[in-house]
């Protein structure tokens, strides 16, 4: 696995690349430096963000930062803020305070509808397929956001209309072969095993080819062995699609395997954020989280 430097690195290359073709009168240092920024950027900064229901604390003074091609995992106890967070992400809720940054783009509020646009895409935690519609056609759901419906309308029929449609057809089938779905892909979502239903959920978000997707509990009730080869999709999702990714996760043997980076939550405080091994060594984590619910996970082999 690549580490976050070698990412960087490897993000910098083209972006040094772009800067020498269009900064000629910039000096050498300073075109490395602006290359080297723009390659440091992260996909997703946020920073103090505190969120409140009714009183009660979700989340309070989060800053965390998402590099190019990570996969960064959020773990902790139940309603330590997880999902809360992720949702602030999506724009499904407003914090009371902080920014939310997408690549170049700030926000208070991040604007749900243009959530595509920004390059990003989610799973929930509750699954959102639509069980009746055939696997292939929920895949497709992914890119509903690319036409709006009234301009639809007006093109329908016409050769723009079939190239858009081949063009959604074309990633939806290249999306079902990368998460090996071929075989199931007429089937009624709702009829498969629950560990398939995931993947297609996975596939329904990976087929915009978001730069940054966000998995919650992507394999929360699944069978080990689906655990495992889920695991590696989420791998390839970053590998071979290039999307970072903020992984939910509660089994710390996937989390350590597969993650860059992880922080905690407890209690809607961040108490923790580094490489697995530092947070695997945190007597922090370990009392608020891994010592108490966790104590007979056994690592896997991811
Ligand atoms: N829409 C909401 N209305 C009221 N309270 C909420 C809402 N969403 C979250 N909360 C509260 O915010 C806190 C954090 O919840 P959240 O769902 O983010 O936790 P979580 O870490 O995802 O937990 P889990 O591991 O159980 O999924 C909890 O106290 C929860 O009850
Ligand atoms: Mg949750």
């Amino acid at each position: 696995m690549a580490t976050n430097a070698e990412v960087i690195a490897r993000e910098a290359a083209p972006a040094q690349g772009r800067a020498r073709a269009t900064a000629t009168a910039d000096a050498p240092d300073r075109r490395l430096t602006q290359a080297a920024d723009r390659a440091a950027r992260p996909v997703l900064a946020l920073s103090d963000i505190a969120l409140t229901f009714g009183g009660v604390a979700a989340l309070r003074d989060i800053d965390l930062a998402v590099a190019p091609g990570e996969i960064r995992a959020v773990i902790g106890p139940n309603g330590a803020g997880k999902s809360s967070l992720l949702n602030v992400v999506s724009g499904l809720y407003r914090p009371d305070r902080g920014q939310v940054r997408l690549g170049e783009h700030a926000f208070a509020h991040v604007p749900t509808a243009d959530l595509a646009a920004h390059g990003v895409a989610r799973t929930f935690q509750n699954l959102a397929i639509f069980k009746g519609l055939s696997v292939f056609d929920n895949v497709l759901m992914g890119l509903a956001h690319r036409v709006r419906a009234g301009f639809l309308r007006q093109i329908i029929g016409s050769p723009l209309a079939r190239r858009i449609e081949a063009e959604n057809r074309a990633a939806a089938e290249d999306v079902i072969g990368f998460l090996h779905l071929g075989d199931v892909r007429e089937r009624a979502a709702g009829s498969l095993p629950y560990g398939l239903q995931k993947r297609v959920d996975l596939a329904r978000a990976l087929v915009a080819r978001p730069t940054l997707l966000l998995l919650d509990e992507p394999f929360a009730g699944v069978t080990l062995s689906e655990k495992l080869e889920l695991s590696e999709h989420v791998r390839n999702a970053r590998d071979l699609y290039g999307a970072s990714i903020v992984l939910i996760e509660h089994d710390i043997g996937v989390v350590m395997g597969l993650s860059d980076r992880i922080a905690v939550l407890d209690n809607g405080s961040k108490i923790a954020d580094g490489t697995p091994d530092e947070v695997r060594a945190d007597q922090a984590v370990i009392d608020a989280y891994l010592g108490v619910a966790h104590q007979d996970v056994t690592e896997l082999a991811v």
